[in-house]
Parts: C-alpha cells; sequence; structure tokens
C-alpha cells in the first residue's frame, strides 16, 4: 500500500531567544521578510506542495500565528466597503490557503518533543515538519522534491545542504552512501559534531518527511544536546531500525530565526520580488559604489 502524505507539522513553539529583543512579545514566524511574515512563506511551500492540512505547534505568546491564518470579519468588512478589492483579496487568500489545527506544547522541551505532541492528530502516517523559521527559495518547492525522494525510497527523508568544514558543529550532520543523485542512505547521524569527527559536510535544514514510526522513536529518546528532546537523537533511532535517506535539495535555505540569515533572506527575496526587486537592485549597486 502507497503511504500519502497529507499532513505538515510546523513546530512555532521555541522562545527565539536568538531574536530577542525584537521577539519578546512578536513571535519570529511573525517577523517580516518583504511583504510578508516567514511563517506565511513556509505554509505557501506546504501548500504548492500539495499539502493542505497544516498542524501548528503552538505555545502561549504565538496566537498572532493562528490568527493570521484565519477570517478576520472585521478587516474583510471593511475592506470591502472602502473598495479596497485587491487587499481583500490578499487577506481572503490568506485565511483561505489552509485548514490549521493547533496543539500546545506546555512546555519548550525542543523539536523531538514538539514532534511528539502531534501524534494524537497526526496518527499512522506519514507527515511532513517544515521549521517555521527556516525558509527555503527554489524554483520547485523544496517540501515537493522530498515529497518525490519520499514516494521513490518509502522511508524517512531528511533535507540537507552542504555547509563549510567550519560551520559543520553548528549543525545536525549526516554521513552516508549516495544511492542517486543527490540522495544518500544514512549510516550515521551527529548533533553539532566536534570540529575534526566527521569528513561529512551533509547538514541537516529544517524540512523533514517522517515515517509514523517515528512516534515510537521519540517515545524512547532521552533528553540530548541542551538538556531538550532532539528530533535528531530520534531520527538515529529511526535510521537503525527503519532507515533513513537525506537529501541535497535544489535551492537557497535561510536560517531566519538568525538575525544575520534573517537579513539575508530579506535581501534576497527582496531582490527576487516581482515588483520591487528591479528597484532594489538599483538601489544596492549605488549603496555600494558610493561606499
Ligand atoms: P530553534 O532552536 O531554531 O528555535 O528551533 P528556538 O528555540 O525558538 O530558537 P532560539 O535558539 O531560542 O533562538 C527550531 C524550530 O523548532 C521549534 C522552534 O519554534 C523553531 O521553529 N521548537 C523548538 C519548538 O516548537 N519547540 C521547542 O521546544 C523547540
Amino acid at each position: 500500500m502507497k503511504l500519502e502524505v497529507t499532513k505538515a507539522v510546523v513546530p512555532v513553539a521555541g522562545l527565539g531567544t536568538r531574536f530577542l529583543p525584537a521577539t519578546k512579545v512578536i513571535p519570529k514566524e511573525m517577523l517580516t521578510v518583504v511583504d510578508r511574515p516567514t511563517i506565511q512563506y513556509i505554509v505557501e511551500e506546504v501548500v504548492a506542495s500539495g499539502i493542505k492540512e497544516i498542524v501548528l505547534v503552538t505555545a502561549s505568546g504565538k496566537s498572532a500565528i493562528e490568527d493570521h491564518f484565519d477570517y478576520s470579519f472585521e478587516l474583510e468588512t471593511f475592506l470591502a466597503q472602502k473598495g479596497k478589492l485587491d487587499l481583500l483579496r490578499e487577506v481572503r487568500h490568506i485565511s483561505r490557503l489552509i485548514d490549521v489545527v493547533s496543539v500546545r506544547q506546555k512546555e519548550p522541551l525542543g523539536l523531538g518533543h514538539a514532534v511528539k505532541v502531534t501524534e494524537p492528530v497526526v496518527g499512522d502516517q506519514p507527515f511532513v515538519v517544515v521549521l517555521g523559521d527556516d525558509l527555503v527559495e527554489s524554483e520547485v518547492p523544496c517540501v515537493y522534491q522530498m515529497l518525490q525522494v519520499f514516494g521513490r525510497f518509502e522511508e524517512s527523508v531528511v533535507a540537507v545542504q552542504r555547509v563549510p568544514a567550519e560551520e559543520t558543529h553548528r549543525y545536525g550532520i549526516v554521513e552516508g552512501e549516495e544511492v542517486a543523485e543527490g540522495v544518500f542512505k544514512v549510516t550515521r547521524l551527529i548533533e553539532k559534531p566536534a570540529p575534526g569527527t566527521t569528513d561529512s559536510n551533509l547538514a541537516i535544514i529544517g524540512r523533514y518527511v517522517l515515517h509514523p514510526h517515528i512516534y515510537s522513536c521519540l517515545s524512547r529518546t532521552l533528553p540530548g544536546v541542551g538538556g531538550e528532546i532532539q528530533l535528531t537523537d530520534a531520527l538515529e533511532i529511526m535510521r537503525r531500525e527503519r532507515g533513513l535517506y537525506a537529501y541535497v535539495f535544489q535551492g537557497n535555505r535561510y536560517d531566519a530565526g538568525d538575525k544575520f540569515g534573517y537579513l539575508q533572506a530579506t535581501v534576497n527575496f527582496a531582490l527576487d520580488h516581482p515588483e520591487l526587486g528591479a528597484r532594489f537592485r538599483e538601489y544596492l549597486k549605488e549603496l555600494l559604489n558610493d561606499g
């Protein structure tokens, strides 16, 4: 029987401490990149990949995210009365994009724990996990690319990108054998390896397609790095018990939960924006020539 993927889990329950003070009140997933909040890019990627059910893992102080995808009767009525039909269309488009179910993570016990709390909603079917602050700019949506790999190998897939050797200690790193172009069968997973402990530069980023066996793996995962339940540790159990693939996706990824990554995302998305891109490119040229 073919395993169908219909749900995407989007964890947004983290505290966003790297982006303080901006994130004291506003969730980092609601920070704007050019003209829309980060989380909207994530949801648009998921929808463009053919998935319409989103399970948000939220926490207190994050209700703005749910509200962003909800109907806003007052705002829609106001825009309709004023004849601002373009804006009305835009606002309606967001609220009709997806069906959202929210699950609360009562304490930020780690990404693995955030995924674990979705078990009652997701149940016994494979699902996608997309981190709420990890943006990928690509021609073919990254989640769609991964679903093709999952469809072919029928086991869990993590998205990876090649990073410089001096940066591997900041990521979960996989080692593996290449079994198809850009697809590796994972032989080892190392969370934030100390320099010199691996030759691999394949770093895990925030996109996963997971077999439901991950819930069993998570229930046997003890707190790891930072005292948190790490998804990477559960993936190591998955690798041993079922197998795991890593896929070097096509596209550029930005960690929008980090101040520098957020700036990179803003500049690159602005340069590619259909209305603002050309003007912004000219502006940057002038700025750099003046400098
Ligand atoms: P991060 O480590 O990037 O998020 O987790 P964080 O903890 O909010 O960030 P800092 O380090 O304090 O700045 C990756 C993703 O996992 C979610 C986060 O919301 C983010 O999307 N997450 C993390 C949870 O949902 N729950 C957690 O307990 C931890």
